[in-house]
């Protein structure tokens, strides 16, 4: 039975100190006094800065912080935080990038640092015409952008380009003006919506029409971040293996059911980067499927080839708006603290490094699944995690999962039995 004097309603809940917000919370839900005492330790963070980085603040949730070793990018070693809950993706990362060091490890490049903002008019009478007026106001727009963001144009950036596309929608033509500006370290979405908003007016005023939307887009299709590895046939265990991986790429490219695996391998890698980093996941993760989807059928994000001398060559090509400045990537601690590990001291740079983790996952990935499979990696870490569960602490953590390993069977009640046994 539903309890009828439950709210939802909590009058002033966003006015409240995070600790009474948990106190009216766990009365809400009955939380003990443990379950209580575990939501209240923010660890690391700062209530205060919790509590103004979103809103209704009652607790800070730990992700774990692993570091990809191994990784040559450019010809610079670097160290890579990686933020995530999945066991084997940190461990993935480190293996491809063993495999193609002694080869020159990754190579990557970058499009731009362009992002585009859009405008939606719609009623325009006469569309084709209203296009042409806004392309002629190009000068205007230009300044009326630079405007809202002189800081920016310092930093060598601001409005770069204008297209203007007609869009045919369920409610006829639309007119979509695309600011592009190039935001340098920002991930820019703050920049292009003010441009955006600002310049909305005077386009109703020029064409008649009637703006709705004014925003980003995250298909940041000119800000790809580009990486390529090459790993040779002995070092990944033969051509077998080799032909393995190109054949799951191949795949990849003619099936979505595929392919939306193959790159949720990548997105592991990319999105754990983007985390630790204080960027936003959501934002990569959309560009990225949209980028994959481009051509109305989606694909990979990654290609593999054979080279002439019979290497194995693999690469990636994403759209990559992660900035330095502004958001989480300054005010969060640990964000801060993983770019200094990391040394990236331009966006470009973090996004180049996070191409290269994409291609790496990618490689661990196809590579185990053409072979032995993912299980056997997997069931090491998902062992210990089932024997944690169990209530295994300390060393029993691994004897119980080892145990469960070699019998190939990992489930919560082997390892409570196992641990009954252990303990006498
Ligand atoms: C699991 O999180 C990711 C994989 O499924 C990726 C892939 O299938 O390529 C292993």
């Amino acid at each position: 039975m539903t309890d009828r004097t439950k709210t939802s309603r909590i009058p002033g809940f966003h006015k409240k100190s995070p600790k009474e917000r948990l106190d009216l919370v766990a009365d809400f839900a009955g939380l003990d006094g443990e379950t209580v005492g575990h939501l209240s330790d923010m660890g690391n963070l700062d209530p205060h800065l919790a509590d103004h980085l979103i809103e209704n603040v009652i607790a800070t949730m730990n992700v774990p912080v692993g570091i990809a070793t191994n990784m040559r990018i450019d010809g610079e070693d670097v160290l890579i935080p990686m933020a995530t809950e999945e066991s084997s993706v940190v461990a993935a990362v480190c293996n491809a990038a063993r495999q193609c060091y002694d080869s020159g490890g990754f190579t990557t490049s970058m499009s731009g640092s362009l992002m585009i903002a859009q405008i939606q008019l719609v009623g325009a009478s006469a569309p084709h015409e209203a296009r042409i007026r806004i392309l002629e106001r190009r000068d205007e727009i230009k300044e009326i952008c630079d405007a809202c963001d002189p800081v920016l144009v310092k930093l060598g950036g601001g409005f770069r380009d204008l297209e203007v596309r007609i869009v045919d929608s369920l409610g006829g033509p639309m007119v979509v003006t695309h600011l592009i500006v190039d935001t340098r370290d920002a991930m820019g979405a703050n920049a292009v919506n003010t441009m955006a908003e600002k310049l909305a007016p005077h386009v109703q005023e020029w064409t008649g029409g009637r703006v709705y939307l004014r925003i980003l887009s995250n298909l940041a299709d000119r800000r790809l971040a580009r990486a390529r590895a090459t790993w040779t046939a002995e070092a990944i265990g033969g051509a077998e293996v080799r032909d393995g991986i190109v054949s799951a790429y191949h795949f990849a490219h003619a099936d979505p059911y595929r392919a939306a695996t193959h790159n949720k391998g990548i997105m592991n890698g990319i999105s754990a980067v983007v985390l630790a980093t204080g960027n936003d996941t959501r934002a990569i993760e959309a560009g990225a499927h949209a980028y994959a989807a481009r051509d109305g059928h989606y694909g990979s994000l990654t290609r593999w080839e054979v080279t002439r001398e019979g290497h194995l060559a693999g690469t990636i090509e994403v759209p990559m708006a992660v900035g330095l400045v502004g958001g989480a990537t300054k005010l969060h601690p640990t964000a801060r603290a993983n770019l200094r590990i990391l040394g990236a001291t331009s966006a470009d740079r973090l996004a180049r490094i996070i191409a290269a983790v994409g291609l790496a996952q990618n490689f661990s990935a196809l590579k185990a699944l053409a072979t032995t499979g993912i299980q056997k990696g997997h069931m090491a870490l998902h062992a210990q995690n089932i024997a944690m569960m169990a209530g295994a602490v300390g060393e029993e953590i691994d004897r119980v999962a080892a145990i469960m390993v070699e019998r190939g069977t990992v489930r919560v009640d082997v390892a409570e039995a196992e641990l009954r046994r252990l303990r006498g």
